[in-house]
């Protein structure tokens, strides 16, 4: 069911699927099935972390979401309004909700156009959506947003490989931070850079949440970026939504066998409280989401599994109140 009315839901995913071509070679192809059948809400004003292994579809779930890329099928609702039905292809305008959803991205190198100066990389940001009257007030905006992020007013005469990996994340806030958003997609925003500025991006993005009410997607590898900044945190596994909780919750009370092996795997500095006492070891490699296992896409490593999991798909349940997740054993 929709809850296109709640006040409290920012965005709503229904049944989303991305489906990749692939060719294999004689004219035929094959499809990456990089997400699959995934539904949830982000509420207004949270931080909705996202984590898996590496390949998962995090990127894919994230990118689709803002229609970045265009989904396969399923349906997506932002703020009441639908901005993707599978269903029912017409051409949605997506002017205004491109300027409220943004894009973080995780290699910010890679991410800012090397022939642009920084000025005219966060200035482009204001050009497409026309944000300021006349150049002074253009002037003024970008300068503010440099601030904002840290930067120096005269580093907007620069060009991006001037600066070290943080700058550059910085510089990719700024340009996210110009179009004055509501809902911003942290892709791994800091997993590239050094641990030691790891801190400030993030006490950054918190800082401009406050500030400013955003909302986040925050992605990240492992649960122990996220579990600080995270309202709730959804876990992914091989293209499939596994488990959903508040943060809370899925660090202390993981229910599915995947949640609980990423929380075996992150270091607990206390060794009296070490979790990694029913350290679980995952056997194999993730499969290949061309062509993924039947059933749970996780039986072929889970410890438990029986036969309906190769079987039949899992249910996406409420386990517990506002504790969601898909496994025959639970
Ligand atoms: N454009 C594409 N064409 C074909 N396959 C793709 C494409 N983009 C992603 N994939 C595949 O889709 C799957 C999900 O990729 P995705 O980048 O979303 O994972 P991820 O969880 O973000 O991984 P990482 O943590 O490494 O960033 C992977 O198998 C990937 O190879
Ligand atoms: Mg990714």
């Amino acid at each position: 069911m929709s809850d296109i009315k709640d006040p409290e839901v920012l965005l709503e995913v229904i049944n989303l699927k991305k489906y990749f071509d692939v060719k294999i070679g004689l004219g035929r192809k094959n499809y990456v099935k990089a997400v699959e059948d995934i539904s949830f809400k982000i509420h207004k004003g949270e931080t909705f972390g996202l984590v898996g292994e590496s390949g998962c579809g995090k990127t894919t779930l994230g990118r689709s979401i803002i229609r970045l890329i265009e989904p396969t099928s399923g349906k997506i609702i932002y703020d009441g309004d639908v901005i993707f039905d599978g269903d029912k292809r017409k051409n949605i305008n997506m002017t205004a909700y491109r300027r409220k959803m943004q894009i973080i991205f995780q290699d910010p190198s890679a991410s800012l156009d090397p022939r642009m100066t920084v000025g005219e990389i966060i200035g482009e940001a204001l050009d497409v959506h026309k944000l300021f009257q006349g150049k002074l007030e253009r002037k003024k905006r970008i300068d503010f947003l440099l601030d904002r992020v840290g930067l120096n007013t005269e580093h907007a005469n620069r060009y991006p490989h001037e600066f070290s990996g943080g700058q550059q994340q910085r510089i990719g806030i700024a340009r996210a931070l110009a179009v004055e958003p509501e809902f911003i997609v942290c892709d791994e925003p800091i997993s590239a850079l050094d641990v030691s500025i790891q801190s400030q991006i993030v006490n950054m993005l918190e800082d401009m949440q406050e500030e400013l009410g955003l909302t986040y997607l925050f992605i990240a590898h492992d649960l122990s970026v996220v579990r600080h900044i995270s309202t709730r945190i959804g876990v992914m596994y091989l293209g499939n939504m596994v488990e959903l909780g508040d943060s809370n919750e899925i660090y202390h009370n993981p229910l599915h066998p995947y949640t609980q092996t990423l929380l075996s795997a992150v270091p607990v500095p206390d060794p009296e409280v070490n979790r990694n006492t029913h350290r679980i070891i995952l056997e194999g490699d993730v499969p290949s989401p061309i062509n993924p296992p039947t059933g749970c896409r996780f039986h072929t490593r889970c410890p438990y599994a029986k036969d309906i999991c190769k079987e039949k798909i899992p249910e996406w349940k409420e386990i517990e109140p506002n504790h969601f997740a898909a496994c025959h054993i639970l």
